[in-house]
């Protein structure tokens, strides 16, 4: 919490929806004002999950977890509250104030001369972006090259292409806008020589801008125009890239995302490639939805940005073992986030860009609708590795086989593969499932525990007798009606002492000081909760429909209730005393209480 304003974190949760944010992870059905799906935080067959768009919390009666955006985002992504917040932020473009856990031991001024940094290091990217772009006016093999890509003029623009020249071009004009050095350094455009001299880091290079998704330029990657043959001899790289630095970490950003986000609300299919040029040519031909992971493996960062604008991830690299290691890091990776991946298969070109040049982008869109599922192509790669006509080899692929058929959840998907394998490897479709059956025998009994809590959960919960806890409940759902008058009258008839949940209690004693502080309005009512508990105890009374009645009416027959139930508690601990008390003062003492409080219940059940 000590990192960002209560004002800040507000800001942020009120700018995700959390039925957009939840329908990135679980699909809804919508019932009234509230949606339904499969928890994704336990495993169920049957929707217990609910989500209600006015009051923007989640609650499952299933597990029993509850929260609201942040919390779901923290559960479902396994992240803190920090980091919560900064994802939450991106995907709203709020612009959150430094963050870096470094920052906590700064001062003020520090902090001011950090931030002042960054802007300088976005404006020497995008001043270098316009120079490497006018550039290419000035310089004939950078046309020539181009030409050569058979990249078009408008596509030149659309991605602000460029040029850097060897003149020292950038340096001198970054110079006389008198930026400081250690700004220019930080940005990797420009170096320093032993002897204290700024000069241009790309020279003779074509430069490709790297942007963020608010369309900021953050980096840049550089291709020299050298052949192939000359790069290899002379151990020249054949792309130089920005270094990371405080605007830009190399697996947190997507090449061409921030176009790509905007291309294809329908399809909701995003391609992700190596190259540059992998992403520019099939938007150039039409296709947008492709972005570059630039050089690696696609990271979980990576992951999670996608996820939230696509359904589905394709993944298209060489189909060298780099490559190859790629895909497979890339699937388990998206896997893990619970994304619908796929695995782009091309013969007859080395990359994308290659193949939209070459077969036109009809049967680059028809490879992407072709591609294969996670587990189609472990299996291909599995087949790769064992002799299939030699039987005891054939068996331990079968099982190896199964193992990866049993991590699919969906039993139809699951099916066709048990099909086609079972036609393809000559093996009965049986044997298969069986071997199927004893990989998953392992979950399923995980499965039947989760199931019987559930179950506990679901008796104690929802069949209560105990009227207290039904008055905790209602005090808590009368508080969360923001009327200050239903305050007032509880606080006036209520005693908080008496009530005996403790984190009820609490909850209950922090919803009295958001009134008591003139809070009320300018809050969620769960911001008062912190612990996981307190989330999950709230959700469950705000979600419970059975509250909905006329608030007048609730409010007398909870305060009614609730003082019959604390006199019937003082009843009982009295005639207890009684029992073990020994002279006649004190029983006539006793009993005179006793008649004091029957009293008072006579006249309350009446009323
Ligand atoms: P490739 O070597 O496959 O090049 O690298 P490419 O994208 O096909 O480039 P062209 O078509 O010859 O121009 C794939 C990606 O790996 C990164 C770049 O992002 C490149 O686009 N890379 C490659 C580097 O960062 N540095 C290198 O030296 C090479
Ligand atoms: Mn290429």
């Amino acid at each position: 919490m000590a990192f960002y304003s209560e004002e800040i974190i507000e800001e942020v949760r009120s700018a995700n929806d959390i039925v957009d944010v939840v329908s990135n992870y679980v699909q809804l059905k919508r019932n009234g004002s509230n949606y339904f799906g499969l928890c994704p935080f336990h495993r169920e067959k049957t929707p217990s999950f609910s989500v209600a768009s006015e009051k923007q919390i989640f609650h499952c009666f299933g597990c029993g977890k509850g929260g609201n955006v942040i919390k779901f985002v923290m559960g479902v992504e396994n992240i803190s509250f920090v980091e919560a917040i900064q994802m939450l932020a991106e995907r709203a473009k709020i612009d959150l104030p430094s963050n870096d856990t470094r920052d906590l031991y700064l001062s003020q001024d520090e902090l001011l001369q950090k931030e002042q940094s960054k802007k300088n290091m976005y404006e020497i990217n995008k001043l270098a972006g316009r120079f490497f772009y006018e550039n290419i006016k000035k310089s004939k093999v950078a046309q020539e090259y181009i030409i050569k890509r058979s990249i078009e003029p408008a596509t030149v623009r659309k991605f602000g292409l460029g040029f850097a020249l060897d003149d020292n071009g950038l340096t001198k004009l970054l110079t006389s806008k008198g930026f400081p050095e250690a700004d220019m350094l930080a940005t990797g455009l420009i170096g320093k020589s032993d002897f204290g001299k700024l000069y241009d880091k790309f020279k003779n290079r074509f430069m490709f801008p790297i942007f963020d998704i608010r369309g900021k330029v953050v980096a840049f990657g550089g291709r020299s125009l050298e052949s192939a043959e000359v790069l290899k001899a002379q151990r020249i790289p054949k792309y130089i890239n920005s270094p990371e630095n405080a605007i830009y970490t190399k697996g947190r950003h997507l090449y061409a995302l921030n176009l790509a986000r905007k291309s294809n609300e329908k399809m909701k299919k995003i391609l992700v490639v190596e190259g540059y040029m992998d992403v520019v040519s099939p938007h150039q031909a039409g296709i947008t939805n492709v972005v570059a992971s630039l050089g690696t493996a696609l990271t979980e960062h990576q992951g999670r940005l996608l996820r939230q604008y696509a359904d589905e991830i394709i993944l298209s690299y060489d189909s060298d073992d780099a490559g190859q290691t790629a895909i497979e890091r890339g699937l388990e990776v998206l896997r893990s986030l619970g994304v619908s991946a796929k695995v782009l298969q091309m013969t007859g070109a080395k990359d994308p860009d290659e193949y939209v040049l070459k077969y036109g982008p009809e049967r680059f869109k028809k490879l992407m609708d072709d591609s294969i599922s996670y587990a189609e192509y472990k299996i291909s790669r599995l087949k790769k590795m064992y002799n299939l006509s030699d039987t005891t080899e054939k068996i331990k692929f079968l099982t190896k086989m199964a193992e990866i058929l049993s991590k699919i959840d969906n039993n139809i998907e699951r099916d066709i593969y048990v099909d086609k394998f079972s036609v393809e490897l000559g093996v009965g479709k049986e044997a298969i499932l069986a071997e199927i059956e004893k990989k998953t025998l392992r979950s399923t009994i995980g499965n039947k525990q989760t199931n019987n809590i559930s179950q506990n959960f679901l008796s104690k919960n929802i069949v209560t007798n105990n009227p207290s806890r039904a008055n905790e409940d209602l005090i808590i759902y009368l508080l969360s009606k923001k009327n200050e008058n239903v305050f007032k009258e509880l606080k006036e008839n209520i005693d908080i002492s008496e009530i005996e949940d403790s984190v009820k209690k609490n909850i209950i004693i922090k919803l009295y000081d958001l009134y008591e502080t003139g809070n009320i309005n300018n809050r969620a009512v769960d911001s008062v909760c912190q612990s996981d508990e307190e989330f999950n105890v709230l959700t469950e009374i705000l979600m419970n429909e059975n509250m909905n009645g006329d608030t007048e009416k609730v409010l007398s027959e909870v305060i009614k209730s609730f003082q019959v139930e604390s006199l019937k508690n003082k009843r009982n601990t009295l005639m207890k005393k009684l029992s073990s008390v020994s002279t006649n003062e004190e029983r006539e003492s006793i009993a005179i209480e006793l008649y004091e409080i029957n009293n008072k219940l006579g006249q309350l059940m009446i009323r």
